[in-house]
């Protein structure tokens, strides 16, 4: 079964590592990180955006999940990605997701503590895991476009407080990633991620975690951060495959002939990320 992310929360503070929230877009993302997880022995996320999920269907999307569960035996969370609402939350819990993300980043601080409080108390109940978010993060990931002047870094001392009117499972702050590649590499405030890592009890989340240099990644999980988000960088590696094999032989119609290596490039991704953030042979 499917599990909350408080499965492998206390182990991955404990033996400093950080969990990969990798994205799942359709069939292909969810096989690729099982093979690549299963390969390594490692708890893993499966994020669902709003509009995978929209893309997907919601019985789809937890069957899938579900049989990587089966398949695997492996601890896996099917956490919902920047939910926007408290409904789309619990629509997304009475399917059968174990873990939520409930991002208020957009509303003012007080507002957004309410909002996630309630989130927290209705999960919770169900025993599902809850995300929170502080800070605005830039870029662009489905419909959710922040541009560089109105991303937020996020502040210890709110930060800390929104922990404890919370009491959010794990915390995702600004820190200077953005979501999608950056042109050249982002500016993390380690500061603010050790400020805020060593005064609450959960994990610090970092979004926006491809096209990262692998040595902040390193740094990050030793200044706490104990879950990454990544998906644009699996569907770089998806279509890009995708392109080349398409350019090289313009009478493929088998779409196999192109996902099958597309799916490949994506599972080298995902190993190489798991290796980075420490979770292998943590399951
Ligand atoms: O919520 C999802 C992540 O923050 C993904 O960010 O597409 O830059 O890897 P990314
Ligand atoms: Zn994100």
């Amino acid at each position: 079964p499917l599990v909350s992310m408080n499965e492998f929360f206390p182990k991955a503070r404990a033996n400093k590592f950080a969990v990969g929230q990798f994205n799942m877009n359709n069939l292909e993302f969810a096989q690729a990180t099982i093979q690549a997880a299963m390969e390594l022995n490692s708890p893993l996320i499966f994020g669902v955006s709003e509009g995978a999920l929209k893309y997907m269907g919601m019985e789809f999307t937890v069957a899938i999940a579900e049989a990587a569960a089966k398949k695997s035996g492996l601890p896996i969370a099917l956490h919902l990605d920047h939910g926007s609402t408290f409904e789309v939350a619990m629509k997304c819990i009475r399917g059968g997701f174990s873990s939520v993300m409930f991002d208020g980043s957009h509303h003012s601080f007080e507002e957004n503590i309410r909002l996630t409080k309630e989130v927290v108390k209705a999960a919770h109940a169900m025993g599902v895991s809850v995300e929170g978010e502080l800070g605005t993060i830039g870029g662009v990931e489905d419909d959710i476009s922040v541009d560089e002047e109105n991303a937020n870094l996020a502040k210890p001392e709110e930060a800390i407080r929104f922990y404890e009117e919370t009491g959010v499972d794990c915390l995702a702050i600004a820190v200077g990633t953005a979501h999608g590649m950056y042109a050249g590499e982002p500016d993390i405030k380690f500061d603010i991620i050790r400020q805020v890592a060593s005064a609450i009890p959960v994990p610090v989340v970092l979004h926006g975690g491809s096209g990262v240099p692998d040595q902040m990644i390193i740094e990050a999980v030793a200044a706490g951060v104990g879950k990454i988000n990544v998906n644009t960088e699996n569907q770089v590696a998806l279509t890009e495959t995708i392109r080349a094999v398409l350019a090289k032989d313009s009478k493929i119609y088998d779409p196999r002939k192109y996902l099958t290596p597309g799916r490949q490039a994506m599972y080298e991704v995902i190993k190489s990320k798991i290796l980075l953030f420490g979770s292998n042979n943590q399951a």
